[in-house]
């Protein structure tokens, strides 16, 4: 598929839910991962998703249009960032599982992880909270431009037997690397 457009359309900070019948593929993962670069990336529009080194910059629910109401990207709140209240925590904890037991139209999430690391025990139950409520998911391993090549097919190869028969992209928000292989792969997600 081609993105021909992308444009914000609303964020959403408490349990409500955007009103709308057009699919929703969620971006989901920890804090600072590269989430709002990948939907930057993937759409070719540097700015379009706030991205920042300063984790815990997304703190709601971003939804951006694609191509007129083909689908939604929705951006979630990344979790694990230590360094927030408990409190603050709970309450992304709730709006992103809020979301994804709620959403009529969620097709897909990916799961951003970084490459160079082992997946997270929050990764982890993020996956098997996906595979409990039966929402198709797959993994994006980014940062690949921060490996070689070698070293990249090494890692690849971890996050998949970390994830165990999950299907794993790698990308790289920087690179651009990986972007046609994801724009497939939601062909097939929305058709
Ligand atoms: P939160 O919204 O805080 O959860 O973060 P996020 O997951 O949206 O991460 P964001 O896209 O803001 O990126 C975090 C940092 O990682 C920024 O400094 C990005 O420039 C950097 N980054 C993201 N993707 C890549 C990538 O593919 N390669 C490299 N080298 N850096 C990246
Ligand atoms: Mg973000």
């Amino acid at each position: 598929m081609k993105i021909l457009s992308a444009e914000y359309e609303t964020s959403i900070v408490s349990k409500r839910l955007l009103e709308s019948t057009k699919p929703e593929i969620a971006v989901a993962g920890r804090s600072n991962v590269g989430k709002s670069s990948f939907i930057n990336m993937l759409t070719a529009r540097k700015k379009l998703a706030r991205s920042s080194s300063e984790p815990g910059r997304t703190r709601m629910l971003n939804y951006f249009n694609i191509n007129k109401g083909e689908f939604y990207l929705v951006d979630l709140p990344g979790y694990g960032y230590a360094r927030v209240a408990e409190r603050q925590k709970e309450d992304w904890k709730e709006i992103i599982e809020y979301y994804l037991t709620n959403s009529k139209n969620l097709k897909h999430v990916y799961l951003i992880v970084d490459i160079r690391h082992e997946p997270g025990a929050s990764d982890l139950q993020l996956a098997e909270y996906l595979t409990y409520y039966e929402i198709p998911f797959t993994v994006l391993a980014t940062k690949a431009d921060k490996l070689s090549r070698m070293a990249c097919a090494k890692a690849a190869e971890d996050v998949k037997k970390a994830f165990k028969g999950i299907d794993v992209i790698v990308i790289s928000a920087e690179k651009g690397t990986g972007r046609e292989d994801v724009l497939a792969h939601i062909s097939t997600i929305l058709s």
